[in-house]
């Protein structure tokens, strides 16, 4: 065995301290053996660079999903990501057809729908918290749809599985009762939809269609609803709501998208960089590597993290700052290879649609002076609550 090179930090995910700003303990591994280890969570290793990150997620020979994605490891395994190819290959191909560029374009006016249904909610008032009203319940009132699950229950199923993100980890119990809830409500949603018209949806395509030659049972139906529903739940809100807080620091940023100085395509990929919403995803190394100047060897775990990688200066010169003109089209948000997010067209969709629509109809909408946000913990890093304030305007909807 080579001699192991490495920077000892202490780094845990699920620290909330460390979690308002990670980007310092990255930097600081970076600037030293730029592959970092921590003792938490059982020990793992994470590579800081943005090369580094990027092989993680996209050599899946070396580093396999297949002994699960998440750290510390869910209670049952998420389909497909905790796949490799070929299997994973075969999956996702049945899976895409649902989130494809054309799919998220045919959702455009829904989606839209959307964003100015909740925008209607509150825009006589002049204030709003913008997490709790506007961006969460934007991505389930976009999303269940596509998934097939019944808008009524967003509220309780959101609240539930935004639980989980944050609290398995510090109350495995707790979060035990809520996977079996969850799993129960999901399970009987599947019966029902056996027995029931036909739709054009995820969950009639996970009750019918085969899946690499084979129909899934009722386990693994749950395995790919529960993972899309973190998925979609989740991470674009915290897009969005990173996003309109520079917007409403930084007027200069609004009028130059509005007089259409940036375009919106590149402006999205760099809110996306920069608010880097999923920050940590689990690999395992199947073999000796060397990577970021360090050794791995079988059966290392290593954490591969987005933020680390979007804020690398030798890739993203001056990666702290939202430089809304930047070509960030090869941010690491996504992911990279095999996996990379299933959903990023309809989380560009809905993350344009988000920040358009407030810019028409909320403009100066501000946040308090020296406001701090406060950022969740956890493999998705969201700010928890975003009260802004702006000049009344009218309903587009009538009541
Ligand atoms: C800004 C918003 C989003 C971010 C930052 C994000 C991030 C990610 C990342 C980093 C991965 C790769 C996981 C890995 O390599 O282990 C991923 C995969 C995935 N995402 Fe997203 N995601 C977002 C929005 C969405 C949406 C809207 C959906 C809706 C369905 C979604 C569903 C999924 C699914 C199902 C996978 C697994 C794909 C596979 O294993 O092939 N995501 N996402």
């Amino acid at each position: 065995m080579s001699a192991r090179k490495f920077t000892q930090i202490r780094f845990n995910h699920y620290d909330p301290e460390i979690m308002q700003d990670p980007y310092a303990v990255f930097a600081e591994v970076r600037s030293k053996c730029p592959l970092g280890h921590s003792d938490e969570l059982g020990g793992f290793f994470f590579p800081t660079t943005y090369e580094g990150v990027k092989r993680a997620f996209s050599d899946f020979r070396t580093f396999t999903s297949t002994d699960g994605t998440g750290l510390p490891r869910q209670p049952l395994p998420l389909l497909p990501v905790d796949l490799d190819p070929p299997v994973h290959t075969a999956w996702r191909r049945t899976l895409n057809r649902f989130f494809t560029v054309e799919a998220a374009e045919a959702d455009r006016e829904r989606i839209q729908q959307v964003a100015d249904t909740l925008i209607d909610a509150f825009i006589e008032r002049g204030y709003a918290d913008a997490v709790n009203e506007l961006t969460r319940p934007f991505l389930a009132m976009s999303m269940l749809p596509v998934i097939g699950v019944p808008l009524e229950d967003r509220v309780e199923l959101g609240n539930k599985l935004l639980w989980l993100v944050h609290n398995r980890v510090v109350d495995p119990e707790g979060g035990m009762k809520v996977y079996n809830e969850i799993g129960v409500y999901l399970t009987e949603l599947a019966a029902k939809r056996r027995l029931a018209e036909q739709r054009d949806d995820l969950l009639q395509c996970l009750i019918t269609q085969d899946f690499g030659g084979q129909k899934l049972d009722d386990g693994q139906v749950y395995q790919v609803l529960l993972l899309t529903l973190f998925g979609a739940l989740d991470s674009t809100s915290s897009a969005m709501s990173g996003s309109l807080l520079h917007l409403a620091r930084h007027p200069e940023d609004k009028a130059r998208l509005v007089k259409g100085e940036v375009e919106w395509p590149v402006a999205l990929d760099e809110f996306i960089r920069f608010t880097t919403p999923i920050q940590a995803l689990r690999r395992m190394a199947t073999k000796e590597v060397e990577i970021d100047g360090g050794t791995l060897y079988p059966g290392d775990q290593l954490l591969a993290l987005n933020g680390a990688a979007n804020r690398d200066p030798a890739k993203f010169p001056e990666p702290e700052k939202c430089i809304l003109g930047r070509d960030a089209t090869d941010h690491m948000s996504f992911g990279s290879g095999a996996h990379v997010c299933i959903g990023r067209h309809f989380a560009r969709l809905m993350l344009g649609t988000c920040l358009k629509t407030m810019l028409a109809r909320a403009y100066d909408f501000t946040v308090e002076d020296g406001f701090q946000p406060e950022y969740t913990p956890s493999e998705a890093r969201a700010i928890k609550s975003l009260p802004i304030r702006f000049t009344p305007g009218n309903r587009v909807h009538a009541v």
